[in-house]
């Protein structure tokens, strides 16, 4: 998807894409965070892709410097207004396969939350570079991206047709959307390929009406993405 794709979807974003920041039912990311010792004022934190500031609205008042980069001006524009109450944030237009060199080094911790979805493997392993630079030495990458296995349960469920995996990713057609979907290991693999160190690979479930699914069979787990953590 291109950013004219993305401004495009930016007005009707809230209601259309699932917050996986407020569908963490588990809370699986709080709590991440929160045994990171990263919820702090001393911590200063880009979120790379960060659409309409939905990290930022539920996290950004526990950090210290906060940066939301993205491609699209129109999901800037809302995630300003959105996070209007907290402390400054700076806003800043990029593209997450070629970021400002300005942006190097920068975050204690670096967010990059289902951003990292391109058709093209290349362009996947392009900004995930992009983003681990982003951190410091030492300072923490995290990444939610979406999950193939999930992914492949919602289809059986559904009765869709299998996507083609190349390796441990595929290409996944929702709607009128193509987002490439990992696999656990190939998750891993991404974070690793940018040098990241320590990598961790959780679940972040959240709610079966997110995929559109009224009545899941009793007991079956819920759909999840995954998330990625390592450090620079
Ligand atoms: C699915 S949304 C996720 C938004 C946010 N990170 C979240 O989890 O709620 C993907 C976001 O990535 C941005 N994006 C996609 N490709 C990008 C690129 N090449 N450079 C910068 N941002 C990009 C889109 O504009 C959109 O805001």
């Amino acid at each position: 998807m291109t950013e004219k794709d993305w401004d495009q979807l930016a007005a009707v974003y809230e209601s259309e894409v699932c917050d996986i920041f407020v569908r963490d039912r588990r809370q699986v990311i709080a709590g991440w965070l929160e045994d990171g010792g990263l919820l702090d004022d001393d911590c200063s934190v880009l979120d790379v892709g960060c659409g309409i500031g939905s990290f930022f609205k539920k996290y950004g008042s526990r950090f210290g410097e906060k940066l939301g980069a993205d491609h699209s001006q129109k999901m800037l524009g809302i995630a300003s207004r959105i996070c209007r109450r907290q402390n400054a944030i700076e806003w800043k237009q990029a593209d997450v396969k070629a970021l400002p060199a300005e942006m190097s080094g920068k975050g204690e911790l670096v967010v990059c939350s289902n951003v990292i979805t391109f058709v093209s493997l290349p362009d996947c392993w392009k900004a995930m570079t992009g983003v681990a630079r982003c951190a410091r030495k030492g300072g923490w990458v995290m990444l939610v991206q979406p999950a193939l296995e999930s992914h492949d349960r919602v289809a059986r469920l559904e009765k869709w047709h299998a996507p083609v995996r190349h390796g441990d990713s595929a290409v996944v057609q929702r709607d009128d959307r193509r987002q490439r979907f990992f696999s656990e290991t190939g998750a891993g693999e991404l974070a690793k390929s940018a040098g990241l160190k320590s990598v961790e690979v959780r679940k972040v479930w959240y709610p079966w009406i997110d995929e559109g699914i009224t009545s899941p069979l009793r007991g079956e787990e819920l759909p999840w993405d995954w998330l990625v953590t390592g450090r620079r």
